[in-house]
């Protein structure tokens, strides 16, 4: 069995970053979401051999996890010319996938808890679809599945009034059965061939189509508030350590601080990722703070935000906020005449690469 990992599309939803970064590869706790999702493979699957799909950007990919050796695996790329819906990235992928059954796994998502057992159930029970399902708040904005007892009875994509709350996660199991139902569908009104209307059609056909509810949390990285929520829940994950040096400062609530950084006169609250070679001075970080590589923040607060790498943030507030690669942040400067003000309030900000507020 092969994992098809869907990387191309567009990711509108997460402009500015993606203006300068596939939304795969944007950093969530310092790291490629791609990089969370090859681990995941790696050490919650016997899978070892991918088929990537990109678009134009594929050979950002290639350098970025070039054959997945790093990782154990095997990545093969397929090139999609055109987003046109997740059916036809699968189709793409028909002849790189062959006749095995295969793991499609969305490059998006992110998925705490291991599938290993149900692997296992797919290929004994000959199952041609396997979804893994989760009840969400907002259920127009995903596939939803209509089930009764063990029962799949229909799937749909994001539709305006769904029958229940139950959504299609970007993992899905498919026999090659998926390749003909993928040919009998027609492209949906938002004009893309939808992997939903394939796994319908697979129904229609009486095809063997099972579900399994996921019990651990579940991520589409595909906004920019999913994204801050998969920084608060890798956080969680994160070991606390302190590689670099702490000077005059309080820590409190687990802190990752990586070698040849320095916190100065500052309060942490955590969970707080920093980076290589960074500098927190005169400033108070978190909860939920991740401050990428290189970052400096001098006299500011920040809670609940990623800086990716090499940010510059002087005297500016944060709450919510992913600035992204190398950007300029400079507020006014409260010197000792003005501490009796009231404190800044917090700003939320969307900050593309490069980008300078001053
Ligand atoms: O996250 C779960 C949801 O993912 C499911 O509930 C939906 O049924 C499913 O259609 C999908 O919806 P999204 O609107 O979130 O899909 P998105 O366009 O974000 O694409 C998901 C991934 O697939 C992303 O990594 C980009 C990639 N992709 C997308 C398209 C449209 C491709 O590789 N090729 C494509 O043509």
């Amino acid at each position: 069995m092969k994992v098809l990992l869907l990387c191309g599309g567009e990711g509108t939803r997460l402009r500015p970053f993606t203006h300068s970064i596939p939304k795969q590869l944007l950093p969530v706790v310092n790291k490629p979401i791609l990089y969370h999702i090859l681990e995941w493979v790696a050490t919650r699957t016997s899978l070892r051999e991918m088929v990537l799909v990109t678009g134009e950007n594929q050979r950002i990919f290639q350098q970025t996890v070039g054959d997945g050796s790093n990782w154990g695996l095997t990545i093969s790329y397929v090139y999609q010319p055109r987003p046109l819906g997740l059916a036809h990235a699968v189709l793409t992928a028909e002849a790189a996938l062959g006749k095995d059954p295969f793991l499609m796994y969305l490059g998006d998502n992110l998925l705490e808890e291991s599938l290993q057992e149900y692997l296992a159930v797919f290929e004994k029970k000959r199952l041609d679809c396997l979804l893994f399902l989760r009840k969400v708040p907002d259920p127009e904005n995903y596939g939803i599945a209509e089930i009764e007892d063990d029962r799949v009875l229909r799937v749909m994509e994001k539709p305006e009034k769904p029958p229940s709350n139950l959504a299609l996660s970007g993992l899905y199991l498919f026999s090659p059965a998926i390749f003909q139902s993928i040919r009998n569908i027609s492209p949906s009104a938002r004009g893309e061939l939808e992997i939903t209307d394939a796994i319908q059609n697979l129904l229609d056909r009486k095809k063997r189509v099972e579900y399994r509810l996921l019990t651990g949390w579940w991520l589409d990285t595909g906004s920019p508030n999913a994204l801050l929520e998969a920084n608060r829940r890798l956080l969680q994950k994160v070991t606390p350590v302190s590689l670099g040096r702490i000077i005059n400062s309080q820590v409190g609530g687990g802190l990752h601080l990586e070698k040849e950084s320095l916190i100065e006169n500052s309060k942490i609250n955590g969970p707080v990722y920093i980076g290589t070679g960074c500098l927190i001075k005169d400033s108070t970080i978190g909860p939920w703070v991740t401050v990428g590589d290189g970052g400096t923040v001098t006299g500011s607060t920040l809670k609940n935000s990623i800086l990716f790498s090499g940010v510059r943030m002087e005297n500016y507030a944060l709450h919510q906020s992913i600035i992204g690669h190398r950007a300029l942040l400079a507020g006014k400067h409260r010197s000792d005449q003005t501490a009796a003000l009231p404190p800044q309030p917090f700003s939320r900000l969307l900050l593309g690469d490069d980008g300078v507020v001053s």
